[in-house]
C-alpha cells in the first residue's frame, strides 16, 4: 500500500530527473488473454494521451478493447481533479461500478489519474468503495502490469500512488485514438503553483523531455502518415527551463516545424513565459498553426496577484496585441475563472473589459472550485454562489457573442480543413481549420485524413458548415 501525500507532492528539489525506458516483464504478457478492457477518461489532453498509453500497455498484456463498459472484464477510470464537478462525476461512476461488480463479481475495477493523487479521494475509496481492486497515480503508469498482477492476487484494494517529483519514461507503448493527429508530450508536471490549482500536486515537478526524443517521435509519426501533432504540457512556454540545455520552446517549435509535418499545434501557453522569439517562429513557419490558447483567468490585477499568475492585465493585453500583430490571422482562445475568493464586482468588470478588448475566438469559463491543499482553498470567500453563477452567465453571453462574430468572418471564405472523423451529421466529415474551428464538410469517407480547401457556407457559435472547393 502506497498512499498519496499532498505535502510530499508539493516539494521541489534540484534533483536530476531520471529518464528511463519502458520495460515489461514477459510474465505479464498473458494476464489479459481472453479478457476485454474499457478505459474511461476524464480531464485534459494529457489525461487523454495517458489513456492512449494505458490502452497500449493493456494490449501488450493480452487484453482487447471493448466499447461496452458493462460487458468489459477490466474497467479503469482515468480521473481529473481540477474542479469539484470532475470529482463528483467520477464518484458517480464509481457508484455505478459498484452495482456492476455486484452483478459480475469477477470484473476488475480500478481508478487512476489525478484524483488518485489526492489523499481525500483515496481515503473515501478505502472507506466507502472497498470493492475497487486497484488505485494508481500519474507517476507510475508504466508499472500498470505489476499493479494489475498484484490487484488480481489480493482481496482488498491495492493502492500504489507515488507522491514524488516524477521520472520520465520514454518509449512507452501508445494506442492512438486518431490515425491523423497525435498528442506528443513535451513536458510533464508544473512548477507554477497558481494558488487555485491542484495540478502541481497531482503531476509533480516540471520535467521537459529531451529535444531529440521529441523530434524522433514527431518524425516517426510523420513517417506513419500523421498530419498533425499537438505538443502537450501544462505550461509549454517554459519548456526546457528545467534542463541543462541550450534550447528553449522557440527552438523546439522551430525543430518540430522543420520536420515538415503538415500541422504543428501546442497547448497550453502560460502568458508569463511567452517570448518574442516564440511569436516570431510561429509567424515564420506556415506549418505552425495560427492558434494560441492563452489563459487569462482574470482581468483584475488584484485577483491575478492572489492567483499567483505573475502577469498584469496590461502585460497580458500587450502580449495579446503583439501576437495579433505578428500572426495577424491567429485565433486566440482563453480560460477564465469567475468567483475567485474575494472577487468583487469591480474585479469581475476588469475581466469583462479584457474580453471586450480581446474578443476571443472562444473561451472556457469556470466558477472557482476550492481544491483541498491549495492556498486559495483557505482564502476567505464571501461571494454567494448565486452571484458567481450570475457572473458566469454574463461572461458566457459575452464570450458567445464574440465567438459567433469571429466565426462570421469566415463566411464564404476558403480555409484548409483536416478531415478527421465522420460527423454526427449524415454524409459529412468533421475537421478543424488551421485556426482550430470545427467544420462539418460534405465529403465522402475516402477523404478522411486529407487536408482540403473548404468554402464556408454557414456559421454558428461553435461550428461551421462547408463544401470542398
Ligand atoms: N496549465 C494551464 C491550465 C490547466 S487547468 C494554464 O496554466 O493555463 C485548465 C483550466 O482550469 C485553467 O486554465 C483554469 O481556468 C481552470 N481551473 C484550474 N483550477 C481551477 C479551480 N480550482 N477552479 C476553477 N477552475 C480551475
Ligand atoms: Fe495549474 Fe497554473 Fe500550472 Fe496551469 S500553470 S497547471 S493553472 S499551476
Ligand atoms: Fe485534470 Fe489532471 Fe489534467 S487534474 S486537467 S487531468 S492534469
Amino acid at each position: 500500500m502506497l498512499m498519496p501525500h499532498l505535502d510530499q507532492a508539493k516539494k521541489r528539489t534540484k534533483n536530476e530527473v531520471l529518464v528511463r525506458n519502458f520495460e515489461m516483464d514477459d510474465k505479464f504478457k498473458k494476464i489479459g488473454v481472453g479478457k476485454t478492457y474499457y478505459v474511461k477518461t476524464y480531464g485534459c489532453q494529457m489525461n487523454v494521451h495517458d489513456s492512449e498509453n494505458i490502452k497500449a500497455i493493456l494490449e501488450e498484456m493480452g487484453f482487447k478493447e471493448n466499447d461496452d463498459m458493462e460487458k468489459s472484464d477490466l474497467i479503469l477510470l482515468n480521473t481529473c481533479a481540477i474542479r469539484e464537478n470532475a470529482h463528483n462525476k467520477v464518484f458517480g461512476m464509481i457508484g455505478r461500478l459498484k452495482h456492476l461488480k455486484e452483478d459480475r463479481p469477477d470484473i476488475i475495477t480500478g481508478v487512476c489519474g489525478c484524483m488518485a493523487q489526492e489523499e481525500v479521494v483515496v481515503d473515501e475509496i478505502l472507506n466507502k468503495f472497498k470493492f475497487l481492486d486497484f488505485v494508481f497515480g500519474t507517476h507510475n503508469i508504466d508499472e500498470l502490469p505489476n499493479i494489475l498482477y498484484e490487484a488480481m492476487h489480493k482481496n482488498k484494494t491495492f493502492i500504489d500512488v507515488k507522491s514524488i517529483e516524477g521520472d520520465i519514461v520514454e518509449d512507452i507503448p501508445v494506442k492512438r485514438d486518431s490515425k491523423y493527429k497525435a498528442w506528443v508530450n513535451i513536458m510533464y508536471g508544473c512548477d507554477k503553483f497558481c494558488t487555485y490549482c491542484i495540478v502541481p500536486y497531482t503531476r509533480g515537478k516540471q520535467r521537459s523531455r529531451r529535444l531529440k526524443d521529441i523530434i524522433n517521435e514527431v518524425k516517426s509519426l510523420k513517417d506513419k502518415g500523421y498530419k498533425e501533432v499537438t505538443l502537450l504540457g501544462q505550461n509549454v512556454n517554459a519548456y526546457g527551463k528545467d534542463l541543462n540545455a541550450d534550447y528553449d520552446m522557440s527552438d523546439l517549435l522551430e525543430e518540430v516545424a522543420k520536420t515538415n509535418i503538415e500541422r504543428v499545434r501546442f497547448v497550453t501557453s502560460h502568458p508569463w513565459d511567452f517570448t518574442d522569439k516564440m511569436i516570431e517562429i510561429i509567424g515564420k513557419y506556415p506549418n505552425i498553426m495560427p492558434y494560441i490558447h492563452l489563459p487569462l483567468q482574470s482581468g483584475s490585477d488584484r485577483i491575478l496577484k492572489l492567483m499567483g499568475r505573475r502577469y498584469t492585465k496590461e502585460s497580458y493585453l500587450k502580449l495579446f496585441d503583439k501576437i495579433k500583430k505578428i500572426v495577424p490571422n491567429a485565433s486566440i482562445t482563453t480560460d477564465i475563472i469567475v468567483g475567485f475568493p474575494g472577487e468583487t464586482l469591480e474585479d469581475f468588470k476588469e475581466t469583462l473589459d479584457v474580453v471586450n478588448k480581446c474578443m476571443y475566438d472562444s473561451a472556457f469559463t469556470f466558477i472557482f472550485s476550492p481544491r483541498e491543499g491549495t492556498p486559495a482553498a483557505k482564502m476567505k470567500d464571501d461571494t454567494p454562489l448565486s452571484v458567481k453563477e450570475e457572473r458566469l452567465h454574463e461572461l458566457n453571453e459575452l464570450v458567445n457573442k464574440y465567438a459567433l462574430e469571429a466565426n462570421q468572418k469566415y463566411l464564404n471564405k476558403i480555409v484548409p480543413v483536416l478531415l478527421e472523423e465522420e460527423s454526427d451529421k449524415k454524409g459529412k466529415l468533421a475537421g478543424y481549420t488551421d485556426t482550430m474551428k470545427l467544420v462539418n464538410v460534405k465529403a465522402p469517407k475516402e477523404m478522411l485524413g486529407k487536408i482540403v480547401d473548404v468554402k464556408i457556407t454557414d456559421v454558428k457559435t461553435w461550428s461551421m458548415d462547408g463544401e470542398i472547393v
